[in-house]
């Protein structure tokens, strides 16, 4: 009688700080990609104490508890967006499936131990993340750009938790004056746009060749590219260009314009050009600047 007194006070003096150490929450992996799969480790050291229960909670909520001693050891809590794999789950650990991006948040485990009924308690964040469903879409205002022209390309992420980075490269090198802005998409999540002005110099053609690349990434879970090839007018004839947007027979015509202009007059005599074409020797013409890009290959 007196012996058990003693070993009760004993384990209510000692028991609780001696029979339970270390409880630790580990987590498989710490950020999840929305629709994956954690593993939610409760690891301890009971110094050969009995197990009375292991409890996780998500937030307040307990949602899987573990107790040996019960007819029925295990049983699960229901909680909105969370699904136990029941398969994988014991007193050690929970396996969470198709993870909602709403249980983004603290999760516990709590350890007693028997008798003494000792208890510790450990929590870790875990994040839900959903990446961009599309590769990031680069867009120029012009398809190519003469040196001293201003370029300015438009990059957008496809909507993201958290936003995607995105990123202006020219040539490899990252455009630091670029405008970066978040728009809610109507899933909730974000997305990203950046703009990006350049002044373009003939010593951006390397091997004659510039090019604009936007790199969209999230952590180092996602990381996907976009680019934009521009050339020297001189290596890029781009014939099938011309056809595409009838440019070969505006070209045409504006040779056939010039022959008039240029030779016609001196054939029916001085007088047609002032009486005919008399704005066209102004010198801002739009006619006459046309003419002379289109003859310097523009
Ligand atoms: C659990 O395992 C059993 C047998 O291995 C299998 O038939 C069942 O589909 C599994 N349940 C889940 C939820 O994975
Ligand atoms: C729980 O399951 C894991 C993986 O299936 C296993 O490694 C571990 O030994 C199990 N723990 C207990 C207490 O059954
Ligand atoms: C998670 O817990 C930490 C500290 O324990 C707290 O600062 C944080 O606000 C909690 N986060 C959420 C989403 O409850
Ligand atoms: C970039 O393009 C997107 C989509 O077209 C547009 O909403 C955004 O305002 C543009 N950003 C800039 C800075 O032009
Ligand atoms: C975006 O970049 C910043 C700065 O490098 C970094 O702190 C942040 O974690 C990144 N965000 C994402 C979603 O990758």
């Amino acid at each position: 009688m007196l012996g058990f007194t003693f070993s009760s006070l004993m384990l209510m003096l000692f028991g609780g700080v001696t029979s339970l150490r270390d409880v630790k929450l580990l987590v498989h992996p710490t950020t999840v990609v929305r629709g994956g799969t954690a593993a939610l480790i409760c690891s301890r050291d009971m110094q050969g104490a009995p197990l009375y229960s292991v409890k996780w909670y998500r937030g307040n909520h307990e949602f899987y508890r573990y107790t040996p001693m019960d007819d029925k050891p295990t049983q699960v809590f229901g909680l909105p967006g969370i699904t136990v794999d029941m398969n994988n789950s014991n007193g050690s650990q929970v396996v969470l499936k198709k993870m909602d991006l709403s249980l983004a948040g603290n999760f516990s485990c709590e350890v007693t131990a028997d008798s003494s009924f000792a208890t510790q308690i450990a929590t870790k964040f875990v994040d839900v993340i959903a990446l961009p469903s599309l590769d990031p879409v680069l867009k120029a205002d012009k398809e190519r750009y003469q040196p001293g022209e201003l370029l300015k390309a438009n990059c957008t992420s496809s909507p993201a938790k958290p936003a995607a980075n995105l990123t202006i490269k020219i040539n490899d090198e990252p455009l630091r004056s670029s405008e970066t802005s978040l728009h809610a998409s109507e899933t909730g999540l974000l997305w990203t746009s950046v703009h990006a002005e350049m002044k373009v110099t003939p010593q951006l053609f390397v091997s004659e060749r510039l090019r604009v690349t936007c790199v969209a990434s999230v952590h180092d879970l996602y990381k996907r590219e976009a680019y934009l090839d521009f050339f020297t007018p001189d290596t890029d004839p781009r014939p099938e260009r011309i056809t595409l947007n009838g440019g070969a027979s505006r070209c045409f015509l504006s040779w056939v314009f010039l022959f008039f202009v240029m030779f016609l007059p001196f054939a029916m005599g001085q007088d047609f050009i002032y009486e005919d074409y008399p704005e066209y020797y102004e010198s801002d013409h739009p006619i006459r600047s046309t003419v002379e890009r289109t003859l310097l290959g523009g």
